[in-house]
């Protein structure tokens, strides 16, 4: 059975629509680990869009379960995550343009700045995960400069129309899932899974890992909203005393 990574993104997205204190990542945080999460994942961007220094600190001193740190591969980002100190940092690419992370990191065209990263990670005592594509060169790669883990982008599949291409993509997906085990790296997967579409991919046998963000967000605002407009409704007809 995977773990279930809740990737907590998005609430920092909805509060960063007004720059304010609401509604709080790390609150979510701890909603998430009651719900039964087994990780928190966070992305901090180079460009803030959502996650800030912050929330890292305060996820880091309040979260109970494992905590997966998400950035690029880049120095200043690699010196603030040794200083946080996760269980986890999970490198992925990163452009400013892109509205959530596009494709797998290039492990193979940058494979000499990656290993001196997850050897920086590996002597403050940190696990590397690096989020590839379904990719076998990707993924010998990331064996040969020392990961720990990868974490299988699972984008494809999700977009895919279901029936015949969503069948090719989970054979696709599959596959990569062995050659990941062969080279005894541990298995994690993650990217636009839904209720819809996650089973298929929580049953791969020895996934150790599946981190998922906006379906369990968006989710969260939709069981909530009822009780949410109830509790304004009260206090707004509630007449004077
Ligand atoms: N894994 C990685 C590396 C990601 O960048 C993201 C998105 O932040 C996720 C998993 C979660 O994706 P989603 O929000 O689509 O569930």
């Amino acid at each position: 059975m995977p773990r279930l990574g809740v990737n907590i993104d998005h609430v920092a997205t909805v509060r960063q629509a007004r720059r304010t204190v609401e509604p709080d990542p790390v609150w979510a945080a701890t909603l998430a680990q009651l719900g039964g999460a087994d990780a928190i994942t966070f992305h901090l961007r180079e460009d803030r869009r959502h996650i800030q220094d912050r929330d890292a600190r305060l996820l880091k001193e309040t979260v109970q379960v494992k905590l997966n740190f998400e950035c690029a591969c880049i120095p200043a980002m690699l010196d603030f995550a040794i200083e946080v100190h996760p269980t986890d940092v999970l490198l992925v690419p990163e452009s400013r343009q892109e509205i959530t992370t596009e494709g797998g990191l290039n492990v193979v065209g940058k494979r000499d700045d990656i290993k001196i990263a997850i050897q920086r990670l590996h002597d403050a005592g940190i696990s590397v995960s690096l989020f590839v594509d379904p990719d076998p060169h990707q993924i010998a790669a990331s064996k040969l400069v020392g990961a720990d883990s990868v974490e299988l982008h699972t984008g494809a599949y999700a977009l895919a129309a279901t029936g015949n291409p969503r069948a090719k993509q989970l054979l696709v997906f599959r596959q990569a899932c062995e050659l990941v085990l062969q080279h005894e790296l541990q298995l994690h997967a993650g990217h636009g899974l839904t209720y819809m579409n996650v089973r298929a991919i929580a049953l791969t046998p020895r996934l150790a890992e599946l981190n998922i963000g906006h379906t369990i967000v968006s989710r969260a605002l939709m069981v909530g909203m009822t009780q949410a407009v109830r509790e304004m409704k009260a206090l707004v007809t509630t007449t004077a005393e």
